[in-house]
């Protein structure tokens, strides 16, 4: 096998956001723009020579060919074995189950997650260490280093490589092993929680369900467990089918692109429990009967009734969650006397507790919830809990979720984006209000008393780095909260978060709606960041 050196240049912007490298299709199909990013991460995760690679991503468009231009480039530079999940696909939990299962050297996964795909939209990569999370900041850095002086990269001549047969063939020195994507995914699930118990509810047919894959990757992964292993009833999964353009939807499972299923919880012939996963199958929106559980919520009700899932029945280490997610989680993990981390958003930031088994739990608002079986978010698993706590309970999943908020008090939760904002008017918006916090506590807003404001940093407890500027957060004395974001994942401009959060203790005010109940945080937060005349925006694009 002959190896080829390829002459490249470098470019500027390949520095990994909150999840990965995530561009345009058109940008990664650039000359040598994928190329020079799989080689800076050869170049700088030396182990993988002679190592083990996991590869596979979420189906989107260019996944097929990114994987051929990655085979090649694992061959050329000494990987010893790639394991590649049939199709070039993998979801990003079973990815991440995958690296740690077969102890490998790490994975690349392609995806950009619940970003649209198709030509005209976006594409992703990311490295995850052995650990079967993504790379740490330090490991991210010293690959974006690498991209910035890159030179030339190695790749082999061959044809098109067999992604759809399984088995093991030889690229050259390079084992290439075609598995099964579900498979140890799914054994993984079976160990967690009570299978029987479930299947026995939906043999009973004492739950109705319905799940929408988005036309993403957990199609397969979800008809498997649910309807052909848990016995869920045919058409259970709805856009169970992968589609490399998620059939020109955006894989992002909340109430507004989500609406499908969302609709088919609701009303009269309302199913009893439904869900949602994204582009690479690690989000998740869980739905009951006429209730929305926000994603802060559902992870507070896991961390409450752990104890009931078999996977969890000896206690939880303890929690945490990114800093814009609801304190509902800090409530419980108080009443069972375990820690809890506020941690910057971003999976990557649980990675060292969980190695370091601080937490068990964990969960971000923006629809992402997991434990210590893997080291990513994971939406089915997110499913499958619940799913197991209602054979456990039997009770409507709004009863569940009434009587948590009784016990903990209720932290209403709702986030404004502001997509595709100017970037220079973003920055400036951020700039402003960071100016004004050394003067903010003590002051009312609009009858509400600022009791602290800061810029969010965090010293991780574990290894000890420190990750600055991580948001804006605004702390009332009633236990409401402001926060102020912007996204490190977006592909066109800026996008702005804004995340807002009220406290209620008493539960004959806990039923309220939730945008009643949030609207005079939503004027103090437009005002103070003086969002409408920076942004030219009067309203947010999505609202969940
Ligand atoms: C968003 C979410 C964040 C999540 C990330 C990857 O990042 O807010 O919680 O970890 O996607 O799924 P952001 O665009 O806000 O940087
Ligand atoms: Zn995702």
């Amino acid at each position: 096998m002959k190896i080829i050196t390829v002459t490249t240049q470098a470019f500027s912007d390949q520095r990994p956001g909150t999840s990965g490298l995530r561009k345009k299709v058109k940008q990664f199909q650039a000359p040598h723009y994928l190329e020079n990013f799989v080689q800076s991460i050869f170049d700088t995760q030396t182990e993988l020579k002679g190592g083990t690679l996991v590869l596979g991503g979420d189906g989107r468009y260019y996944n097929r060919q990114a994987i051929q231009v990655i085979l090649r480039m694992a061959a050329a530079n000494g990987v010893a074995r790639v394991m590649v999940g049939q199709g070039g696909l993998l979801s990003t939990p079973a990815a991440s189950c995958i690296i740690r299962k077969y102890k490998t050297n790490g994975g690349i996964i392609l995806s950009a997650s619940h970003n649209p795909g198709g030509p005209d939209a976006d594409f992703g990569i990311k490295f995850n260490t052995p650990n079967g999370g993504p790379a740490a900041e330090n490991v991210t850095e010293a690959i974006f280093a690498c991209t910035r002086k890159i030179s030339e990269y190695q790749t082999i001549a061959c044809g098109e490589i067999d992604l759809d047969t399984i088995g093991a063939r030889p690229l050259g020195e390079t084992r290439v092993d075609i598995i099964d994507p579900v498979a140890d995914y799914a054994a993984l699930m079976e160990h967690l929680f009570d299978f029987r118990r479930i299947k026995q509810m939906f043999d009973s047919g004492l739950l109705r369900m319905r799940f929408d894959a988005m036309h993403a990757i957990t199609g397969p992964y979800a008809k498997h467990i649910l309807e052909d292993t848990l016995g869920a009833e045919p058409g259970t999964v709805i856009n169970g089918d992968p589609k490399e353009d998620f059939g020109g939807g955006h894989p992002d499972p909340n109430l507004v692109h989500a609406h499908e299923v969302v609709a088919l919880s609701m009303g009269h012939n309302a199913v009893d429990f439904a869900a949602a996963s994204d582009g690479d199958g690690d989000r998740s929106m869980i739905l009951g009967r006429n209730i929305f559980v926000t994603p802060s919520d559902s992870l507070a009700v896991m961390a409450a009734n752990a104890h009931h899932i078999k996977g969890y029945a000896n206690g939880i280490s303890g929690v945490a969650r990114s800093m814009p997610t609801s304190q509902a989680v800090d409530r419980v993990a108080a009443a069972l006397g375990v820690d809890c981390y506020e941690t910057p958003t971003g999976w990557k930031f649980f990675g060292n507790l969980l190695d370091a088994k601080r937490i068990t739990l964990c969960g971000e608002e923006s629809f992402g919830t997991g434990s210590d079986h893997v080291r990513e978010k994971d939406g089915l698993w997110a499913v499958l809990f619940w799913l197991n706590l209602l054979a456990v309970r039997k009770q409507p999943v709004a009863k569940i979720v009434q009587q948590h908020w009784q016990r903990f008090g209720r932290n209403f939760y709702t986030r404004y984006d502001y997509e595709g904002i100017d970037t220079g008017a973003a920055n400036d918006l951020m700039t402003h209000l960071q100016m004004q916090l050394a003067g903010l506590p003590g002051t009312t807003l609009d009858g509400y008393k600022v009791d602290y404001a800061d810029n969010f940093a965090y010293t991780d407890p574990v290894d000890g780095s420190i990750s600055e500027n991580q948001g804006i957060r605004i702390g009332f004395t009633d236990g409401s909260r402001i926060v102020y974001r912007l996204s490190g994942t977006g592909t066109k401009g800026a996008t702005l978060r804004v995340y807002l959060e009220a406290f209620e203790p008493d539960p004959k005010k806990q039923r309220r709606e939730t945008a009643t109940v949030m609207q005079p945080l939503v004027e103090i937060a437009t005002a103070l960041a003086e969002i409408v005349s920076r942004t030219g925006r009067k309203e947010p694009t999505v609202i969940t």
